[in-house]
């Protein structure tokens, strides 16, 4: 029970850490909440800073669902799936909700891909290739997480069953969080991936 309580604490402190936040204010003095989507997330940061800031954010932000899980794999060594989706679940938390930011989060595509990279490495992969052809053609990066987290739940069900609630847990928080984005879809108003927006 102990373990348990560990591994939840260290997931959700974890979590808290937002990449997108610190980088926006040290490097540019901004609360990216305040810009573009609003969202504090690799997509939002591409927009507003630039390729170079996008890419240490999404590498930070899927190392956080990494440390997290792999800590849980660690800690649990013989409940390995409940340590993982406990981990999962906290990390994940932390992110939408952080501690240090006001309990405002992000959207947790990022963290979640690390998250499910350590619980199932082919089935991510896999799906992850799958959705990149959809931001290909469509080039909505709300909508390509969508389709890879609804992917995502249904290959689980077939090829690694132990880990559905995990699955459903990451599915549930990315069509909860991306509820704007949803509408901004239906009605056309969606920004495409490679669509800037200034500063100031
Ligand atoms: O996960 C974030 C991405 O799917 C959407 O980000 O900034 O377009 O709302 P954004």
């Amino acid at each position: 029970a102990l373990q348990i309580l560990i591994v939840l604490a260290v997931g959700y402190l974890l979590g808290s850490v937002l990449p997108a936040l610190i980088i926006g204010k040290m490097v540019n003095g901004i609360d990216i909440r305040k810009y573009g989507s609003g969202n504090p997330g690799t997509t939002n940061v591409l927009r507003t800073l630039g390729i170079g800031p996008a890419i240490l954010v999404f590498a930070i932000d899927v190392l956080k669902g990494v440390v997290a899980t792999l800590f849980a794999k660690i800690v649990m060594p013989d409940d390995v799936v409940l340590g993982v989706t406990l981990a999962g679940f906290a990390v994940i938390w932390g992110h939408t909700f952080p501690l240090y930011f006001g309990f405002r989060g992000g959207k947790a595509a990022a963290t979640s891909i690390g998250v499910a990279l350590v619980a199932t490495p082919t089935i991510t992969l896999v799906v992850i290739a799958l959705a990149l052809i959809v931001l290909a053609i469509k080039r909505y990066m709300s909508l390509t997480v969508i389709i890879g987290a609804i992917l995502y739940f249904i290959t689980v069900l077939i090829f690694a069953r132990e880990y559905w609630f995990l699955a459903l847990i990451i599915l549930v928080v990315i069509i909860v969080r991306h509820r704007e984005n949803i509408k901004r879809l239906l009605n056309g108003t969606e920004r495409k991936v490679g669509e800037r927006v200034k500063l100031q």
